[in-house]
């Protein structure tokens, strides 16, 4: 008898650990004999800890257990399936997995994520395979042919990236993977090196074999320590099976790569920064040229790809580029994995082909917001987003869509807030966030930041409003226009999409009436 109790970090903040317990004592005590799978998240996170039992009509799911669910679990017969009120079904036929097209996330939540059996039975390396027989040349024209982008922001075609890299000369090059997933109201990197590690790691390796590397990062950010294990228990499993190391695949190719933490900074996940931290300095923004792909990590010709790009490659590789480029529309190819949260009923990762509206996310998806007041606004691409209202509401996932109406999509983070949501204070967030987050290396976002949180507190209070405003839109200019970097740069998304459709949350505020 085999259950499946999630080990995903969500899964365990809300009681996994207990619940996986309660289940190998509650079998013990009964005389059951139990293999308990510590598989990832399906991503619906409302319903976590899921857990679910192998029964010859498939895995049906029970959810949100906690420990103390367990023994009337048992009672119910949920070993068989049998009828409870957290009983959910066949989570495949729930209607959030339902919807989805999970190219990435295929594996996740159904496999042990350290299980090599597992991964292969779902064709597990035969992406590397098929780029080891293609060749570099080929492969990187198939990653190109895929249409797919950069996933952790800017959504630059990674098969470019990796071409201009290829052909640098040079006696080392590296592959790095940027895992550290700093935007608020996102976690898919996380769930895929947490549910579905070889999948990145061959991603890796493709990538690798493309462009002559011969060492790669990952880059973690130190808030995920269950990421941290998993990821680094599943290297030394694939360097024991020859899947890393010398002569990958009995091949010519030798690759392997290492977990590397970092030590919290929001600026880290930035490509060049992520690379000075990576060589032991400050988190400090590079000028670019050079660019990292002809003198990256120690000066070294470097890819520097996201967790969900790198995870995007098994699929194309094995299914050919041209089938992945058949998902989605305009110039935004394939799928992308959206991670609902904030105030939102229904929170969790949603992967679907480019397309869908931002209403259909939030509204019919998501199901509106968990305190049933109504949606005011939805930040989206993180801390640097555009607030939109729910006018924008048909505006469609899609990189060119979002840019036309001043947002981005960035890493796919949609967060959600209700009407107690007083733009003024999160714009005044946004300046602040930077102001603290700033590498300081330039002027506009150094000092802008900090003048940013000053202006805006002046609007609040009445002094000049209409001056002050004034001066937020020229200080959004400069700091849009002269600073080295997006942190800086995007700042005036938040803040300028705040003041537009929200112009009311900027008038004075009376003090409310004594009581
Ligand atoms: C302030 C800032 C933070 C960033 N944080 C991340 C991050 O956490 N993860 C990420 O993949 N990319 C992040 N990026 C984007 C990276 O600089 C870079 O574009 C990306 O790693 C390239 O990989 P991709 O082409 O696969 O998206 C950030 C960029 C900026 C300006
Ligand atoms: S914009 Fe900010 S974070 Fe980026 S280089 Fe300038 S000071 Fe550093």
């Amino acid at each position: 008898m085999r259950v499946f109790v999630p080990k995903d970090a969500a899964a365990i903040a809300l009681g996994a650990e207990d619940v996986a317990a309660a289940v190998q004592e509650t079998a013990e005590a009964r005389g059951i004999a139990v293999d308990i799978v510590r598989n990832g998240s399906r991503g619906m996170f409302w319903l976590e800890p899921m857990i679910e039992a192998e029964t010859p009509q498939g895995r049906i799911a029970y959810g949100p257990v906690e420990a103390h669910d367990v023994t009337s679990l048992f009672d119910a017969g949920f070993l068989d399936g049998g009828s409870h009120p957290l009983r959910i079904g066949k989570p495949e036929e729930h209607p959030f997995l339902k919807r989805q097209t999970r190219l990435v996330f295929e594996r996740c939540g159904i496999t042990d994520p350290l299980c090599l059996n597992d991964y292969r039975a779902y064709k597990g390396f035969e992406g590397l395979k098929r780029a080891i027989e293609m060749g570099p040349a080929a492969t990187i024209d198939d990653v190109i042919l895929s249409g797919l982008r950069g996933r952790g922001g800017a959504g630059f075609p990674t098969g470019i990236k990796w071409r201009t890299v290829a052909e640098t000369v040079a006696p080392q090059k590296y592959i790095v993977c940027n895992a550290d997933e700093g935007d608020s109201g996102t976690f898919a990197d996380r769930m895929i090196m947490e549910g579905d590690p070889y999948c990145l790691i061959e991603g890796m390796a493709i990538a690798a074999v493309a462009t002559g590397a011969t060492q790669g990062y990952i880059y973690i950010r130190s808030e995920y320590p269950h990421a941290v294990s998993t990821m680094s228990e599943a290297i030394v499993c694939a360097r024991r099976e020859g899947l890393l190391g010398e002569r990958l695949l009995g091949s010519g190719h030798s690759f392997d790569m290492e977990v590397r933490v970092g030590a919290g900074a929001y600026i880290c996940g930035e490509e060049t920064s992520l690379l000075e931290s990576l060589e032991g300095k400050r988190g400090e923004v590079r000028a670019k040229p050079p660019l990292p792909a002809h003198k990256g990590l120690f000066a070294q010709p470097t890819v520097v790809n996201n967790v969900l790009s790198l995870a995007s490659l098994h699929f194309i590789l094995v299914e050919g580029g041209k089938a992945y480029r058949d998902y989605g529309m305009g110039r935004s190819r394939g799928t992308k994995p959206i991670q609902l949260a904030g105030n939102i009923k229904h929170g969790g990762l949603f992967e679907t082909a480019f397309g869908i509206t931002l209403g259909e996310l939030v509204d019919d998806i998501g199901g509106g917001t968990a305190s049933g007041r109504p949606v005011r606004a939805v930040q989206v691409g993180g801390p640097l987003g555009a607030y939109f209202p729910p006018a924008l509401f048909d505006t469609h996932f899609d990189y060119e869509a979002f840019t036309e109406r001043g947002g981005l999509i960035g890493h796919g983070g949609v967060v959600v807030f209700d009407d107690t949501v007083d733009l003024w204070e999160q714009a005044r967030f946004a300046f602040e966030f930077c102001a603290f987050e700033s590498c300081g290396k330039c002027t506009p976002c150094r000092i802008g930041a900090v003048r940013g949180v000053e202006t805006l507190d002046k609007v609040r209070a009445g002094i000049n409003p209409a001056a002050n405003l004034a001066l937020i839109d020229e200080l959004c200019e400069a700091m849009k226009f002269g600073s080295l970097c997006a942190l800086g740069g995007f700042v005036p998304y938040p803040v300028t999409s705040a003041i537009k459709y929200f112009p009311e949350d900027f008038a004075r505020r009376l003090p409310a009436a004594a009581e």
